[in-house]
């Protein structure tokens, strides 16, 4: 009788660890991989020292690639949101995983999850996705909803220092896994609701 109703606890415990569970045991819980020192959040974020000028606490070197995106030749610096461009520092492939805590690695992220540095075969993001666009073209209205219900955007800051806002990585993912939304959705695909979120089709 005792041993079952720990057993019983011990499930109860474990479904509310899966129906809470975000980052762990996620494709972002980096713990099992010998050079993360057994950590989750240490390869993007760390309390202390954080590198400067940068959002969010982090603690992983930068990307300074250069990007064939859908307009053009572009650059990490120029035509990324500051969220996207932290991204692209393990998804771009150019920056090793391991490289973080001012350490220099040698491990780069597997082939399916390295997005490279084409965006052509990509949906647009950054400089190639304004929000709504300025100026707005007449046919942008009926295309898109004014405002997304349930997605952000985040800010890209053009060449002559001017605020847009862009869709971005976060826009459509959550790096923590949050509502375990395959693969670490903002919100789910179901139906396609993501992406009828901003497209009127
Ligand atoms: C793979 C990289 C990565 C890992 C691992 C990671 N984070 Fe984050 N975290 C990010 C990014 C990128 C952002 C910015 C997200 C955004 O703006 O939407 C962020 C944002 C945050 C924020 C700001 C508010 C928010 O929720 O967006 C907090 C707090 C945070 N992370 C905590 C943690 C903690 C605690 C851990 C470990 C349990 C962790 N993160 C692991 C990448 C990571
Ligand atoms: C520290 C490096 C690092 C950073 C920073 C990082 N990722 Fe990842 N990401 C990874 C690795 C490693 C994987 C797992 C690849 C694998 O195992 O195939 C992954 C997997 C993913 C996946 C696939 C998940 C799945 O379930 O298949 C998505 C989506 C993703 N990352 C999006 C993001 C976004 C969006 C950001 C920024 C908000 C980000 N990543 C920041 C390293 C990183
Ligand atoms: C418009 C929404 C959207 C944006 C913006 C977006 N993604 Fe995704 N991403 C998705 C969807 C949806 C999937 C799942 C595709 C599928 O299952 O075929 C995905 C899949 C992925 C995967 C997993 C690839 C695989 O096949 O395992 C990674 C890694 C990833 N995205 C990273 C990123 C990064 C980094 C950015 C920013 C440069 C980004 N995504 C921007 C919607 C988006
Ligand atoms: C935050 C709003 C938003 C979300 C969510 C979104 N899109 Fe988009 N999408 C855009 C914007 C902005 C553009 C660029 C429009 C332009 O300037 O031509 C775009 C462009 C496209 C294009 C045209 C690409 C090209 O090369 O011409 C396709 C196709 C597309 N999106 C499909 C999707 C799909 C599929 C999803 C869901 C996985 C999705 N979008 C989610 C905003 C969004």
């Amino acid at each position: 009788m005792k041993t079952k109703m720990m057993t019983g606890f011990a499930l109860i415990a474990g479904m509310a660890a899966a129906a809470s569970g975000q980052i762990v045991g996620s494709g972002h819980d980096f713990s099992s991989y010998a050079w993360s020192d057994g950590e989750i959040c240490k390869p993007c974020h760390t309390p202390h020292f954080a590198m400067a000028g940068l959002p969010r606490l982090w603690n992983h070197e930068l990307t300074v690639a250069n990007y064939t995106m859908h307009e053009g030749a572009g650059t990490a610096a120029d035509d990324f949101d500051i969220v996207s461009r932290l991204c692209l520092s393990c998804h771009d492939g150019t920056v090793a995983l391991d490289s973080f805590g001012g350490e220099t690695g040698g491990s780069f992220i597997p082939a399916g999850a390295n997005l490279g540095t084409d965006f052509t075969n990509d949906h647009p993001v950054g400089s190639d996705a304004q929000y709504p666009p300025d100026p707005q073209p007449s046919w942008w209205a009926g295309a898109f909803h004014e405002t997304p219900a349930n997605v952000r955007t985040d800010t890209w800051t053009d060449g002559s220092g001017v605020d847009h806002q862009v869709v971005g990585c976060a826009t459509c993912h959550n790096p923590h896994n949050r509502g375990n939304h395959d693969p670490m959705l903002v919100i789910s695909n179901s139906a396609s609701a993501l992406c009828l979120d901003c497209h009127i089709k």
